[in-house]
């Protein structure tokens, strides 16, 4: 099948183009102008050269209609972003051009060029936002809290628009925060595993971080991009929550990378007062700063896929815990060895 992933070069399009090309399909992958030198993901994971990349903005029309023209793909994931939630609230017209523009870019092209062409669209647990009730189903109402929220809210409903008013094989995926070793390091995951392991090596600075009492859901990149293909090639289409049903703190987070990298975590104090410390030598290895507080920002989001499990066989293998030591110890590893490293 010829399959076009939006924005290859990111997380998500970076493993689902490894586990889609493990299944013998042809990937076109689309990439920013200019992002050519932004290839890392691919590279490290040894697939840049088995893509056919092309030069698109998923927020420009005419980018969108000529290449689905042009190349008329059975499938496209839609997995371009502006991503980051706190980079939403300064870029907010940016956010919405590409996040909902965009969806409604490739969901116009498809009815107006008749295309026989499925879509995923990549929909987020930031939809529900200030949650009312807990863990988070299909069902639950949005109450988003940032720009980022509310343009994949406008999107999650283009698709469910398209699939009703023009029958549009249009699925989206509910996923709950995933993370991995290829995460940005502007994700808080990514953010202390990366530093916890310079703090291993002899950085005295210590990691500074925002909201330390926010609860998430995090599950496993790799996991959650095989939901995807789940999701796009179920007969019916659809909208799953994917997610795995456990919460932890940023401090819980926390406590076990600073455990892989040798270290035992206390918290102390409160607000913008708080440290932790490692209780063993005394060494600072977290403050709060204000900076990376958000305007207003979603407290905890737990998620049940129930339907994805029982309705397409799904199941995450990784649970949070288990995901804080792998990325650690790659990161431990990557600032040992950096020249083995990609990314
Ligand atoms: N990024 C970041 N940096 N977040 C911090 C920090 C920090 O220094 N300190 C505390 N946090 C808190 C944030 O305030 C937020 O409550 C939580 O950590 C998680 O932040 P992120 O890792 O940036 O992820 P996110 O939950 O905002 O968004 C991610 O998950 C969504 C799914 O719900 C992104 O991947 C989104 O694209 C995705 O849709």
């Amino acid at each position: 099948m010829k399959i076009l992933i939006t924005g290859i070069n990111g997380q998500d399009g970076a493993w689902l183009a490894k586990e889609l090309l493990e299944q013998g399909h042809e990937i076109l992958g689309t990439i920013r102008r200019g992002a050519t030198n932004k290839l890392g993901r691919l590279e490290q994971l040894g697939i840049r050269d088995k893509i056919k990349f092309i030069p698109f903005d998923v927020s420009e029309f005419n980018n969108v209609f000529d290449t689905l023209r042009k190349e008329k793909p059975d499938q496209i994931y839609n997995m371009a972003a502006q991503s980051f939630v706190h980079e939403s609230f300064h870029n907010p017209f940016i956010t919405n051009k590409i996040n909902y523009f965009g969806v409604l870019n490739i969901l116009e092209s498809i009815k107006i060029l008749g295309l026989d062409c499925r879509i995923y669209q990549a929909s987020s647990s930031e939809m529900f936002g200030d949650v009312k009730v807990s863990p988070q189903t299909e069902d639950t109402t949005f109450y988003p809290m940032s720009p980022y929220g509310v343009s994949k809210a406008a999107a999650h409903y283009a698709v469910i628009n398209h699939r009703k008013a023009y029958g549009i094989h249009g699925t989206t995926g509910i996923l709950f925060n995933h993370e991995s070793e290829l995460r940005g390091e502007e994700f808080v995951t990514r953010k202390i595993t990366s530093q916890m392991a310079q703090l291993a090596l002899g950085r005295q600075e210590p990691i500074s971080l925002g909201n330390l009492d926010a609860k998430r859901d995090w599950g496993y990149a790799p996991d959650y991009m095989k939901a995807a293909i789940k999701i796009l090639n179920s007969d019916i289409p659809d909208d799953f929550v994917v997610a795995t049903n456990r919460l932890a703190s940023i401090r819980d987070f926390f406590t076990v990378s600073a455990k892989v990298a040798g270290f035992e975590a206390e918290f102390q104090g409160e607000g913008v007062d708080e440290i932790c410390i490692d209780k063993n030598t005394g060494k600072t290895l977290c403050v709060v700063n204000k900076e990376y507080y958000r305007p207003s920002d979603v407290v905890l989001l737990k998620g049940d896929a129930s339907k994805i499990k029982n309705n397409l066989g799904w199941n995450n293998t990784i649970e949070w815990d288990t995901l804080a030591v792998i990325m650690t110890e790659f990161d431990l590893d990557r600032a040992k060895n950096p020249a083995n490293y990609k990314f």
